[in-house]
C-alpha cells in the first residue's frame, strides 16, 4: 500500500533530521549538546500575556468557535499595532486576517492565490517553508539569490526578465531567516515597483519585525507606495512575543488575497482558539516595555557569539535584527559535513546552509536561542574545532 501522495513524497528531504537524530543518540552517550539549530527564541512569554490567556480561560464563550477570519479583538489589535508601529491604517475586518501561525497562512495561501503550475519568486537562501508549500500546492518555485555582496538584500537586477514575466507572486523576508539581512523602507519602495512592473502578487513575510537592534526599526512593506491590492504581509507573535507554541500570527493587505485565504481556511481550520487570540490581541496592543529588554539580550548574545567567531577566524555578517548569525563555513567542506563534524566532534548544532537553498551552500546558520554562557562555550568548541585537522571518516 502507497499511502504517499506525489505532492508529499517530492518534497524535499529536510537535512537537519539526520542532525538530530544524531543529537538524540550523542545525548543518550552522555554528550553535552549545545544546540544552535533551533530557530525560536527561548525566553519565556512575558508573564502579563499569559495572565491575560487564563483570564480568557475562564469565559466559557471563549470556548465556542472562533469567526473564521478571527475575532474583532485581535483584528483590532493587529490594526492598532500597525497605526503605532508603521503608522499604517488598516481596515481591521477586510484587511486583517488571524493565522494558526504565519507558516499555516503561507502554506494555505499559495494555492489560495496561485494555480497548480503557476510561478512563484522566492529568496536563495530562505526559510524552506516557502520550497515546500509550493511543492503541496503544485506550484513552480523560481529562486532568485540573495548574494552576499549585497548583504543578503535582494538586487532586482538579478532576476531575468523572463522569469519575472513568468512569475504570478514573489515573497520577501527581511528580517531574514537565515541571513539576518534586514532593509530599509527605500528598498520595499523597489520591491513594490518591481511587483507594479510584473504585474506580481508582492508578500512580505515579516516574522522577525520586532526583533531588531540599536536604533534599527525594521519597516512594513505596508509602508512602501502600492497598491494594497497587490501586497499581503504576513506577522507572527511567534518570535517577537515569545510565543512560538501559541500558534498565534496574521496576514495583512489585499482584501481579495485574504477573501480567497479565508476561504480555504474555513474550511479546514475555523482560526484560532478564542482565548489565544484575545491574549495575543492584548500582547499587540498592551505593554510593549518588555521587547527593549528582550531584544538587549538578542543583541548582547549575538556579539558574544560574532566577536567569538571572528576570533576564531569565522566571517560572519553583522545582523540589525532578528535570532541568527548567518556565517561562513571556514573549512574545506560542504555545509552539511561542517555541521555533521561538528555535531560529532564538539556536541554544537548549527544548521548547514545548504539547508536553505543552493547559495546556502559555504554557510551556516547559528541561532541564538541559548544563554550567554552556553554561546560562549560553543564558540570555544568551534573554535578548537577548526584549529583540529578533519575527520573525513565521519561524515
Ligand atoms: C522566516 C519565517 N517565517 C515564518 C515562520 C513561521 O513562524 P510561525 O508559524 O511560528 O508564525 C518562521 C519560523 O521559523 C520563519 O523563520
Amino acid at each position: 500500500m502507497n499511502f504517499q501522495s506525489e505532492a508529499v513524497s517530492s518534497i524535499p528531504p529536510y537535512l537537519f533530521s539526520k542532525i538530530n537524530q544524531r543529537k538524540k543518540e550523542l545525548i543518550e552517550h552522555g554528550m553535552d549538546v549545545i544546540d544552535l539549530g533551533i530557530g525560536a527564541p527561548d525566553l519565556p512569554t512575558p508573564p502579563h500575556i499569559v495572565d491575560k490567556l487564563k483570564e480568557e480561560m475562564e469565559d466559557p464563550l471563549n470556548f465556542k468557535y472562533s469567526p473564521y477570519g478571527g475575532c474583532s479583538e485581535f483584528r483590532e489589535a493587529v490594526a492598532t499595532f500597525y497605526e503605532r508601529e508603521f503608522s499604517v491604517r488598516l481596515d481591521s475586518e477586510k484587511e486583517v486576517l488571524t493565522l494558526i501561525g504565519s507558516k499555516e497562512g503561507i502554506g494555505h495561501l499559495l494555492p489560495a492565490v496561485m494555480n497548480p503550475g503557476d510561478h512563484f519568486l522566492v529568496p536563495d537562501p530562505g526559510y524552506p517553508v516557502y520550497e515546500s508549500a509550493s511543492v503541496l500546492a503544485r506550484i513552480k518555485t523560481i529562486p532568485f539569490p540573495l548574494k552576499e555582496e549585497n548583504r543578503f538584500v535582494l538586487d532586482f537586477n538579478d532576476i531575468p526578465v523572463e522569469k519575472a514575466n513568468q512569475a504570478k507572486a514573489m515573497i520577501l523576508n527581511y528580517p531574514g531567516n537565515p541571513t539576518s539581512a534586514t532593509v530599509t523602507l527605500e528598498f520595499f519602495q523597489r520591491a513594490a515597483d518591481f511587483a507594479e512592473k510584473y504585474d506580481l502578487l508582492l508578500i512580505h513575510d515579516s516574522a522577525y519585525n520586532m526583533i531588531t537592534f540599536k536604533d534599527y526599526e525594521a519597516p512594513s512593506l505596508l509602508q512602501a507606495d502600492i497598491n494594497r491590492e497587490r501586497v499581503v504581509e504576513f506577522g507572527s507573535l511567534s518570535k517577537s512575543y515569545c510565543m512560538t507554541g501559541w500558534r498565534i500570527g496574521y496576514a495583512v493587505g489585499s482584501q481579495a488575497a485574504l477573501n480567497s485565504l479565508c476561504v480555504i481556511k474555513s474550511n479546514l481550520d475555523t482560526s484560532q482558539f478564542l482565548p489565544i487570540q484575545k491574549a495575543a490581541a492584548y500582547a499587540l496592543s498592551g505593554d510593549q516595555s518588555f521587547m527593549k529588554e528582550y531584544n538587549t539580550i538578542f543583541e548582547n548574545r549575538m556579539l558574544i557569539m560574532y566577536n567569538a567567531l571572528q576570533e576564531a577566524g569565522i566571517e560572519a555578517s553583522k545582523p540589525n535584527g532578528s535570532i541568527f548569525l548567518w556565517c561562513k563555513v571556514p573549512l574545506r567542506l560542504t555545509s552539511k559535513e561542517f555541521a555533521e563534524q561538528l555535531l560529532e566532534q564538539t556536541g554544537v548544532i548549527i544548521t548547514p546552509g545548504s539547508a536553505f537553498g543552493l547559495q546556502g551552500e559555504g554557510f551556516f546558520r547559528v541561532s541564538l536561542s541559548s544563554g550567554e554562557d552556553r554561546l560562549q562555550e560553543a564558540a570555544k568548541r568551534i573554535a578548537n574545532f577548526i584549529r583540529t585537522p578533519i575527520r573525513r571518516d565521519l561524515i
